[in-house]
């Protein structure tokens, strides 16, 4: 596999340990023979550490480039749909137009819940975060197709797959109807993944819903925009969880829970709360300076990220399509939009965030068009979940169709050293 070498010297001790290069990107240094070296690494938060190999999703972080199978984040905004992607991510190859129509009709297929489904719905409290009920409920989903899951089978893993991506929409809009007391809307197969997902968050038994296409585009394009990101806290959990071999409903309800805080899904919800709580333009400079105070835990939401040290693509496509959005509702002059762009133009040129290569990353601008299009704050992670959920399958699928073993990260131990129960 390698030839070249690192030499690592520990004491009066020199360990060799091969290097591997990936297609792109830096290279590795395998550390797994240092345990018998009796020697472990150190890296609280995985800065440094590839715990997998993978050939779906990479990121640049310093030329702020995004590619998943190879295909950049920007081109496949501009010409693919959610669905597509989604096929791409899974299989590696975009599908020929025959495979993406089929495919299409196979997810319209799955988008019913089981019936029984709404009595997991129906035990929550009305006013139960959604994120804590759609956690429970894809959950659940274990127990609905347990029995019938071998992970070792690639059949059932697509049929998972399917699934999966088809439900998820129907559990995020349920769980916004249930919060508001009104009645679930069934999936309408007739409408593309976006129209349908609007259709079941806005549409009620009274009335026909029409979609507005411009809000369905910005819908399918803030899915693909989600849609995976390499090896993130919500990604590793679910692997870590699959690497037992638990089932794959499990593991992504795991993917959930980790989403979940504010340091990742949870940002755009941060966001969204940040602007309203600076409230007007003349409080930003309070704001920045609070984000800067190291004796302040205030944190500016929507900037940062530990691997992109230049820009994040995604934002790029968010910001254009909150435009978009923003202009089609007639808000150009939303007053949280014009907080966020002097927000982001001041941060810009800040030396405090320039120093630090904090730019504004995905969740920046994907809540102001979530608000725009009628969304509440507390849905806004539902909606990055379910955008997500391929991007987790197709890890965790990825992992156990190949060789793994079961994840178990070591310490550095800073206990007691044994000692003895205190006697009488
Ligand atoms: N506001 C102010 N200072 C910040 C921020 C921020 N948003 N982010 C990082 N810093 C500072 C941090 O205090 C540290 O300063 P110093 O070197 O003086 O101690 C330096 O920048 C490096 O930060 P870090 O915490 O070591 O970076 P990290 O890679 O561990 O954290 C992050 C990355 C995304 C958790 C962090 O930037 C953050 O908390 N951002 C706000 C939350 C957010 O927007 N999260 C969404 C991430 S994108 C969506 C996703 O993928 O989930």
């Amino acid at each position: 596999m390698t030839d070249r070498k690192a030499t690592l010297s520990v004491g009066d001790k020199s360990i060799e340990l091969p290097v591997y290069s990936g297609t792109v990107g830096p290279d590795v240094i395998d550390v797994r023979g240092l345990v018998q070296q009796g020697v472990f690494t150190y890296d609280p938060g995985f800065v440094s550490t590839a715990a997998c190999e993978s050939a779906i999703t990479y990121i640049d972080g310093d030329k702020g480039v995004l590619l998943h199978r190879g295909y950049p984040i920007e081109q496949l905004a501009d010409h693919s749909d959610y669905l597509e992607v989604c096929y791409l991510l899974l299989k590696g190859e975009l599908p020929t137009a025959a495979d993406n129509k089929q495919f299409h009709e196979t997810i319209k297929k799955h988008t019913m819940l089981h019936d029984q489904m709404r009595n997991f719905f129906n035990g929550f409290r009305r006013d139960a975060h959604p994120m804590a009920i759609m956690c429970g409920v894809v959950g659940a989903l274990s127990a609905f197709y347990h029995d019938q899951m071998d992970v070792t089978d690639p059949k059932q893993r697509d049929i998972t797959a399917h699934r999966l991506i088809a439900k998820m929409p129907t559990i995020a809009a349920w769980c916004y109807k249930y919060s508001k007391g009104e009645p679930f809307m069934y999936p309408r197969n007739d409408m593309s993944y976006a129209e349908n997902f609007l259709q079941m968050m806005f549409g009620t038994p009274c009335e026909d819903y029409k979609p507005n296409p411009i809000l369905a585009k910005a819908m399918d394009k803030i899915f693909i925009l989600h849609a995976d990101h390499e090896q993130n806290a919500s990604t590793s959990t679910v692997r870590l969880a699959g690497s037992s071999g638990a089932n794959p409903y499990a593991c992504i309800a795991s993917g959930i829970a980790a989403l979940w805080g504010p340091a990742h899904g949870g940002a755009n919800e941060a966001v969204l709360d940040m602007l309203a709580e600076i409230g007007d333009e003349a409080n930003i400079d309070t704001f920045i300076a609070k984000a800067k105070d190291k004796d302040d835990p205030f944190r500016l939401m929507g900037f940062g990220h530990r691997v992109y040290k230049n820009f994040d693509p995604r934002a790029k496509v968010m910001a254009e399509t909150a435009h978009e959005v923003l202009s089609e509702l007639g808000l150009e002059n939303d007053p949280l939009l014009r907080i966020a762009q002097r927000l982001e133009q001041i941060a810009l040129e800040d030396e405090y965030f320039v120093q630090r290569k904090l730019y504004p990353n995905v969740d920046f601008y994907s809540g102001l068009i979530l608000k725009a299009i009628g969304i509440p704050t507390s849905m806004f992670t539902v909606i990055f979940a379910m955008s997500r959920t391929i991007g987790w399958f197709s890890h965790w699928n990825e992992m156990v169709s190949g060789d793994y073993r079961i994840g178990r990260p070591r310490q550095l131990y800073t206990g007691f050293p044994a000692r003895d129960y205190p006697k009488g």
